[in-house]
């Protein structure tokens, strides 16, 4: 099983997906988690360039196919290997990321973005993706507010900030069989028992 988080930026999702991890091995499931861009060591120094604040010149269409390549690399180092071993896979980020920020975010063309997700990712969809939506205003200063990282993406303005958010909202009213939308503005505990609550009802439909 493929599962992925989405949200803006300071959603809570890692915090979430470490604790979703958590529960899942403590029943006794095989989970594999890992985060986008990243995780793999070609995926590692895709992600410093794409984070870097001297890269401020950084063209969208440059930004969107380094997403794209440093996804592609996961998918076949990491992420195919662990679902043929039959673990559940958990994953901070996927593509929807990239038509959520480089889509929607960018005012690109989302055809043309989805052809190229396609490709990244050889066609791997996940089977649920749990949307962590917040206000933008709160996450970000959220972030800012915990010292955690501060990068190039999150210094674009705030109204690009709102079209990604309501970029992933639409994507999830498209299609609410993959996605679960949660609340990320309540309290992280809450936002775990929800997402355990509707993971079990999943697997319980299967
Ligand atoms: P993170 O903070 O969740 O690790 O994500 C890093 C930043 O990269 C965040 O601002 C979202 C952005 N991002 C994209 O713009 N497109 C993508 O495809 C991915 C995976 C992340």
């Amino acid at each position: 099983m493929f599962i992925t988080f989405e949200g803006p930026d300071g959603s809570g999702k890692t915090l979430q997906v470490q604790l979703l991890a958590d529960f899942l091995k403590r029943k006794g499931f095989p989970v594999f988690s890992a985060r986008e861009p990243g995780d793999t060591t070609i995926g590692e120094q895709i992600r410093k360039v794409l984070m870097d604040h001297n890269n401020a010149a950084m063209h969208p269409r440059t930004e969107t196919l380094l997403f794209c390549a440093a996804r592609a690399q996961l998918v076949e180092e990491v992420i195919k290997p662990h679902l043929v071993m039959g673990e559940i896979v958990i994953l901070d980020r996927y593509a929807d990321s990239t038509m959520a920020y480089q889509g929607y975010g960018h005012q690109n063309d989302l055809n043309l973005i989805a052809r190229l997700l396609d490709f990244a990712t050889s066609g791997l969809e996940p089977d649920l993706t749990f949307l962590l939506d917040i206000d933008p205003k709160i996450g970000l200063a959220r972030r800012q507010s915990s010292g955690g990282e501060w990068n190039r993406l999150d210094a674009y303005q705030i109204h690009y900030h709102q079209r990604v958010r309501a970029g992933y909202l639409e994507m999830a009213k498209a299609d609410p069989s993959r996605w679960k939308v949660i609340d990320a503005s309540l309290p992280p505990d809450m936002v775990q028992s929800k997402l355990q609550n509707l993971l079990l009802l999943y697997l319980s439909d299967k």
